[in-house]
């Protein structure tokens, strides 16, 4: 048996790698350590309300004593640390924030990990720290080229840069005291569970119910789609079997521009659903500050080392997501009412 300490696992990737991994094996153990903030949604997580191999803990990763008390009662095997502040334009309007929960409290995990698993010559055997990165540490890139491991970080958001300084106390964990660690930098990901203040899951719910869609400066702007079980398999792989001290991209080879996504979803929702909506709906809308304009990743190195690779491509997930918000408007409803933050009581008061 295996103990996960995962941080963030009430949030859209944290969730999807609960349930993927506990869909996956028998023998992990998982406990789930969330403060449940706007972005956090018990409702993610019903399927696996009465598991025994699931713990959930509301609280802070930022919390010492908490965090200290965790790694005590349950023999912790591996932390993966989803937990964070999410979303590029919150930054830009409360950076403090970000700081807060994505340097610091990546630090006092970091800490709380070496405080229990460090021994006399070494360290505790088989344990890891895996940190859940992205590919915006690495900065813009222009029309060509891709994002290695090996290039220089050059965040430019908040959000970005407190992702980085996490990145960096991780690698100083490794370089200073040998910490068994790995991090994998992401591109952005799709899917279930998507909390709709970002691209994907706001232009769903605006097409379903016929509001704007603001598109940001041009349009012109590319992000590489990463469908997220293709994500969560990424770091159950490299968790288990990734070099100590190493970082791994994991990209889809999935570049659209933003317009390009727009349009995909009006299509297959005017096609599908409602004739009504097209793109008369689309709103170009003032810039982001500090847009950046293009993120592509070459997962080479994840694929040649560990096997991996994005087996989803663009226009299977984008239906498939589609699809998972149809089938769950109920989920979407209580997210956009508020209801969704009730779950809390709903679930753990008898
Ligand atoms: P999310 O915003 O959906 O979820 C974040 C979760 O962390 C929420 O459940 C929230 O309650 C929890 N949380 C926030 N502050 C906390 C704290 N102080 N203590 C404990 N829990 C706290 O985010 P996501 O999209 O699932 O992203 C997960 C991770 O993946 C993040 O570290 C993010 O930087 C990284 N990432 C995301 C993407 C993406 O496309 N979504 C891409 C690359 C990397
Ligand atoms: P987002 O989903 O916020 O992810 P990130 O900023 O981390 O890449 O945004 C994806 C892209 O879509 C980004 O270029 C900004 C753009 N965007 C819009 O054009 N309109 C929107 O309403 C949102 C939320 C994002």
């Amino acid at each position: 048996m295996k103990t996960y300490l995962v941080t963030g696992g009430a949030g859209f990737i944290g969730s999807n790698f609960v349930l993927y991994m506990l869909k996956k094996y028998n023998d992990v153990k998982i406990v789930n350590l969330d403060k449940l903030t706007y972005a956090g949604n018990l409702e993610n997580l019903k399927d696996v309300q009465e598991n025994p191999k699931h713990i959930f803990v509301q609280g802070d990763i930022c919390d010492k004593e908490l965090v200290t008390e965790l790694f005590d009662k349950y023999d912790i095997d591996y932390v993966v640390n989803f937990a964070a502040e999410s979303h590029v334009d919150r930054s830009i309007k409360e950076p403090e924030i970000f700081a807060s929960t994505n340097v610091l409290g990546t630090v006092n995990l970091l800490n709380c990990a070496k405080n229990a698993w460090e021994r006399e010559n070494g360290w505790k055997d088989g344990v890891r720290y895996h940190q859940v990165s992205t590919d915006e540490v690495y900065g813009s890139l222009g029309d060509t080229g891709y994002f290695m491991e090996t290039t220089p970080l050059d965040p430019h958001s908040p959000y970005s840069s407190s992702k980085a300084g996490a990145d960096f106390m991780v690698k100083a964990y490794f370089d200073t005291f040998n910490m068994p660690v790995t991090i994998t930098r992401c591109s952005n990901n799709y899917g279930p569970y998507h909390f709709p203040e970002k691209l994907i899951p706001l232009l769903i719910n605006n097409c379903l119910n016929h509001k704007d869609l603001p598109v940001y400066g041009d349009g012109l702007n590319i992000r590489d789609w990463l469908y997220v079980e293709d994500h969560c398999k990424a770091i159950d792989m490299v968790v288990r079997d990734g070099r100590v001290g190493e970082v791994y991209n994991v990209g889809g080879h999935n570049e659209r521009t933003n317009i390009q996504i727009v349009k995909t979803v009006i299509k297959h929702i005017h096609d599908n659903v409602d004739e009504t909506v097209t793109e008369d709906l689309i709103k170009y809308v003032e810039d982001r500050k500090g847009h950046d304009r293009r993120y592509g990743i070459a997962p080479d190195k994840i694929k040649e080392e560990l096997g991996w690779y994005p087996e989803t491509t663009f226009e299977v997930g984008i239906v498939k997501t589609i699809e998972w918000y149809l089938e769950n408007r109920q989920w979407m409803e209580n997210v956009t009412s508020g209801e969704y933050q009730k779950y809390y009581e709903k679930m753990y008061t008898v």
